[in-house]
């Protein structure tokens, strides 16, 4: 069974939509002589096993309604970034891109989760020339993106990773790991920002 029943189709056309609306920003940036917004994309229709288990753990029946629009992530975007400054830049220009619309915004960065985890999500609302779920043409999709930095994105691969290992000997010790990890590369972050900024400052005197 197809959690995305019909719609699976209008989904990965709206991945492909948001990836070439994505690329443009990249292309608008260049045009402008301002640096990449991002250093590289990737993107996901969240696996029907994966959604199946999501609906259950909130509680919401297991229907392609709920993985539509209860769940907002059915498509998965991130925006991996060179620098941190590079997300404001990028959220930016998602607030003035006239093809979706923010509906929720979570600062995992200002806020890291306990764990160590650090990335900016936000949940987009899209206008579609596809049907949606309510019938409506145009139809409304919600798309995830997690704006995040290369070495964020490394940590929160790496903890993934690590999630799905069950035979650890001492889980706690890993998290306490982990998590130090996280607050090095954060300040790696911001010492590559202060590299970047002093490079800058360093042409426009030249
Ligand atoms: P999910 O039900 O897991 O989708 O979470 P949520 O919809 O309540 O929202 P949240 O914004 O907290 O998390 C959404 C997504 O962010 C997850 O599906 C992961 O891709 C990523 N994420 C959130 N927390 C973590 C974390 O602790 N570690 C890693 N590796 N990824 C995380
Ligand atoms: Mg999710």
């Amino acid at each position: 069974m197809d959690i995305y029943g019909n719609y699976h189709h209008s989904l990965t056309l709206i991945q492909q939509m948001v990836t070439d609306k994505l690329k443009e920003f990249n292309q608008q940036a260049k045009a402008d002589g301002k640096p990449e917004l991002y250093e590289h994309l990737s993107s996901r229709i969240k696996g029907n096993d994966s959604m199946v288990e999501k609906c259950h753990r909130k509680g919401y029946p297991v229907t392609t309604e709920s993985a539509l629009r209860r769940c907002h992530d059915a498509i998965g975007f991130r925006i991996v970034c060179n620098f941190i400054d590079d997300i404001p830049r990028n959220l930016h220009a998602l607030k003035q891109a006239d093809w979706c619309r923010i509906v929720k915004e979570k600062d995992y960065i200002t806020h890291a989760k306990p764990n160590g985890y650090r990335s900016y999500h936000v949940i987009l609302d899209l206008t579609t020339p596809y049907k949606d779920i309510e019938g409506h043409v145009p139809g409304h999709y919600y798309v995830e993106i997690q704006l995040r930095t290369i070495a964020m994105d490394s940590w929160a691969s790496l903890e993934h990773e690590m999630k799905y290992k069950h035979n650890i000997k001492d889980p706690e010790r890993i998290g306490r790991e982990l998590k130090k990890c996280a607050n090095q590369l954060a300040s790696c972050d911001i010492q590559m920002q202060t590299i970047r900024q002093l490079i800058h400052e360093n042409d426009e005197e030249e």
